[in-house]
């Protein structure tokens, strides 16, 4: 079973920044380490900045890709493998994020394919899941992700899953400026942590959506909060390291 609930703070730049950006952010998140912060970084920058990103943040600042194909090779233009990564340096990957799904047309069974490349090739998958503002007026909220998260606990198995990192995102809250309240949040990562617990498992839950320096220290002291995926919010060091600091135990 896995227990680990280390907090975890992952970054998100999207498509933003440059090299000298790139550069600046991740010296930032050492000097944090360095400085003896206690939760777990992992940012995911574009992927033609990964090297640079590898190169600045030597082993303590994990770095991943925000999206891999689920094939090992061949005629996929415009694709990156889940090998490339590994040897460019990436430890970790994003799956399944909102975007990837509704601009881009992911369905649950790429992303299950994906979670399974990604932990075959020996990268930590980090899978979002979460609903549409249509899906939770509806009251569909929990029937949405317990359908996402079952896709891949079908072709990956439940203790891989609980071998990963879930990040809990509700569409509606991302790049919005309108956060989750911590009770919203809660309800949602204690619902995903029964549907793993169920089944003898449990891992670290992150919360993601609109998440910054004056929100994040509610979200992450709720009990089934574990640390938070920050878009918008980790283009800023200062105000990342703040939301950084918010997930210390
Ligand atoms: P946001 O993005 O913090 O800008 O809402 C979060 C995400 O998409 O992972």
């Amino acid at each position: 079973m896995n227990n680990d609930r280390t907090p975890l703070v992952a970054a998100n730049w999207k498509m933003n920044g440059d090299r000298a950006m790139a550069r600046q952010l991740v010296n930032a998140l050492v000097e944090c380490v360095n400085g003896g912060c206690s939760a777990e970084l992992v940012v995911f920058p574009p992927a033609i900045l990964v090297d640079s990103v590898v190169a600045a943040a030597a082993s303590c600042v994990g770095v991943g890709l925000q999206n891999v194909s689920q094939h090992s090779s061949g005629a996929f233009t415009g694709e990156l493998s889940v090998g490339m990564a590994a040897e460019a340096g990436c430890r970790w990957s994003l799956v399944g994020h909102s975007e990837r799904r509704a601009l881009y047309g992911e369905t649950d069974l790429q992303v299950a394919a994906k979670f399974v490349a990604l932990q075959a090739g020996g990268l930590n998958p980090v899978l979002c899941v979460g609903e549409t503002l249509e899906q939770r007026e509806a009251g569909h909220t929990e029937q949405v992700v317990a359908a996402q998260l079952a896709a891949v606990v079908q072709l990956a198995g439940v203790s891989a899953v609980a071998a990963a990192v879930i990040a809990y995102e509700p569409v509606w809250a991302i790049g919005t400026g309108v956060t989750a309240s911590p009770d919203q949040a809660q309800a949602v990562h204690k619902f995903i942590r029964q549907q793993l617990g169920e089944q003898g498992q449990t891992t670290r839950i992150l919360y993601g959506g609109s998440v910054n320096a004056s929100n994040a220290k509610a979200l992450f002291s709720q009990p089934d909060i574990d640390g938070g995926l920050v878009g918008g919010a980790s283009l800023d060091a200062q105000e990342f390291i703040n939301v950084v600091n918010a997930a210390e135990r």
